[in-house]
């Protein structure tokens, strides 16, 4: 089926209000090509911006990416800091798209640890958006949900030992409230490409009730038909929460 036909099989009145994907692939990608894992990577760049434009105008409110693991830092060096780098110079030229499309950027995880560069990049991408509401692209960078988890625990130990919060007190909306994702609500919907059915410590405490969905294509290669997929299949699940 082709582009514009899916697009009308989804059903603009029962949008997932928070999509999340971890873009996996772009080096087995590379490889088929017979090319360096970094040219995966800057292809990879290309799949991002398409689903980026996509999601915004089908009207999803919020777009979480998996940019970078805490476990990504194990990879060898050059990679790391191809990747780095490739992020940094392509959120700078992305940011006036952003703005003209209101899109408000924000992102989450152990930013400080990065790059200098890379750290300016994504603070003045973040200020010069923050009064925009179209839709969030929410980034993860250097993010893991062990990290997160760990994070809002030691947040919420420093508030009891101040006496600002007492143990009573301490459930799951203001365990949620000190998680890197807040005050977003948890994904509806996250995609994994690249074949692998695993959520490779991403957002851990925030998926307890998200739809699964696994593409076999690898990010590259990944479109907006095949997001429209993703959506609509989406669409046709029955989401009991537990109940009956
Ligand atoms: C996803 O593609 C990008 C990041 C993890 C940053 P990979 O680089 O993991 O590609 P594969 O999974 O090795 O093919
Ligand atoms: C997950 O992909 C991380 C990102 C997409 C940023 P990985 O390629 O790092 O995951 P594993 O190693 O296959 O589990
Ligand atoms: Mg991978």
């Amino acid at each position: 089926m082709n582009e514009e036909k899916l697009l009308s099989q989804i059903d603009k009145n029962n949008l997932p209000t928070h999509i999340a994907i971890i873009m996996d692939g772009n080096g087995r990608w590379a490889e088929t090509q017979k090319k360096a894992r970094i040219y995966g990577h800057m292809k990879g760049i290309k799949t991002t911006e398409t689903i980026v434009k996509t999601a915004r105008n089908i009207g999803i409110p919020i777009l979480t990416i998996f940019a970078f693991s805490t476990e990504n830092w194990q990879r060898p060096k050059e990679e790391v800091n191809f990747l780095l780098e490739l992020i940094s110079q392509n959120v700078r030229r992305y940011l006036p798209d952003l703005m003209k499309n209101k899109i408000r950027f924000r992102v989450m995880g152990k930013i400080e640890e990065l790059p200098k560069r890379l750290i300016n990049a994504l603070e003045n991408a973040q200020k010069k958006t923050e009064k925009y509401d179209e839709m969030i692209l929410n980034v993860a960078i250097n993010y893991g949900g062990k990290w997160d988890i760990l994070n809002a625990t030691r947040n919420i130990a420093k508030q009891v030992r101040n006496g600002r919060m007492s143990i009573k007190d301490i459930d799951e909306k203001t365990f949620s409230l000190n998680l890197n994702t807040s005050p977003l609500p948890d994904p509806d919907l996250l995609i994994r490409t690249g074949k692998e059915k695993r959520i490779s410590n991403f957002l851990l405490w925030q998926l307890s009730y998200t739809e699964l969905y696994f593409s076999p294509k690898m990010w590259p290669n990944f479109s907006a038909a095949d997001f429209y997929r993703a959506i609509i299949n989406f669409q046709h699940r029955k989401r009991r929460f537990g109940r009956i």
